[in-house]
């Protein structure tokens, strides 16, 4: 059977364990091969997707009150930069010391540095190519700088409340002492405007969800009939979250790796989830990750909020 070449050995592992599960489901993360990443780029411009251009919107109106907020000299460290449009926004509305994208894809991480850098003459630009779910030692020449963390987004909605806070720890730790936090999140909304976000009439979140199953069939040597699958974005009102689905049409069958699976019609894969908040819930779920809100920012609608955070310190707690 065909594996291919090169393909990623934990790649294959974790969609044979996950196909494994009585709810079949595949790490969000394998979404975004070089294909993903590009659909991905795409869906978040389209008209349905609010967050996007609301978080942006709220940061180049907010950026004399963040600059109040934060002060001058601080080191602005990105987590996941990519290829973020929104980090000039803020490194524009207040004097830093120095920037530090954080990315664990090396070629996104060079290009937007370079880029950034180019911009700014006098700003030092130090990238780190590092996963940032573990504590990311910083470059020495940032060491005696107060530190603004930069996670806009809403990515922290797509992971589960256990793995968000420990990611909020991990940035907490990175981060050191002093430390401030500006972090998008993504509100609870109308039902019917959270799933046409994730649900495109273009079909673009369609594709870039059903990627998945071609990738599989690629580098995990995979039988899928995709086009038997269709693309469903879900709310989760219990766990207050946007779940993406991809769902078999008829009964079918397929292997994997040579592992035969079978699906009957109307079963699913899940594929990622897209946790919304509360303004309590968001506060609770940054307080447990060992953060304290200072000051929110919310678009008129209230889709999106933009949170500044202290990290707490260890007498935080009466
Ligand atoms: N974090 C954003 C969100 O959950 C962006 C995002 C991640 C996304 N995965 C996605 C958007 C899949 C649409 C579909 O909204």
């Amino acid at each position: 059977m065909a594996l291919v070449d090169g393909a990623d050995p934990a790649f294959v592992r974790d969609v044979l364990a996950g196909m494994a599960l009585p709810q079949k489901a595949v790490p969000a993360r394998w979404l975004y091969d070089e294909a993903g990443s590009h659909l991905f780029e795409d869906l978040t411009r389209l008209p349905e997707y609010y967050p996007t251009r609301t978080e942006t919107a709220i940061l180049a109106a907010c950026a004399a009150d963040l600059a109040t907020q934060v002060g001058p000299g601080r080191a602005v460290v990105e987590f996941g930069s990519g290829s973020s449009t929104k980090t000039p926004l803020v490194l524009d509305a207040i004097s830093p010391a120095a920037y530090v994208p954080i990315d664990i894809s090396g070629d996104f991480l060079r290009a937007s540095a370079a880029a950034l850098a180019a911009a700014r003459p006098g700003l030092p630009v130090h990238p780190v190519k590092a996963d940032f779910l573990q504590p990311v030692a910083l470059p020495s020449a940032v060491e005696g700088l107060p530190k603004l963390g930069f996670f806009p987004g809403s990515t922290i909605g797509n992971f589960g409340p256990r793995a968000a806070t420990d990611l909020l720890r991990s940035m907490a730790a990175t981060l050191g002492e002093g430390a401030q936090l500006l972090i998008g999140m993504d509100l609870i909304k109308d039902e019917a405007a959270l799933v046409a976000a994730y649900d495109d009439a273009a079909g673009v979140t369609a594709r870039f969800n059903r990627n998945l199953l071609q990738r599989i069939n690629r580098e995990a040597g995979g039988t899928i009939p995709v086009a038997q699958f269709r693309h469903e974005a879900r709310w989760n009102d219990t766990q207050a979250r946007i779940e993406m689905h991809l769902v078999a049409e008829c009964a079918l069958s397929f292997t994997i790796a040579g592992q035969s699976f079978a699906m009957g019609a109307g079963d699913s894969i899940h594929t990622e989830n897209s946790h919304k908040f509360s303004l309590r819930s968001a506060a609770l779920l940054l307080m447990a990750g060992g953060w304290q809100i200072r000051t929110r920012w919310l678009d008129a609608d209230a889709l999106f909020a933009i949170m500044l955070a202290d990290r707490a310190s260890a007498n935080f707690a009466p």
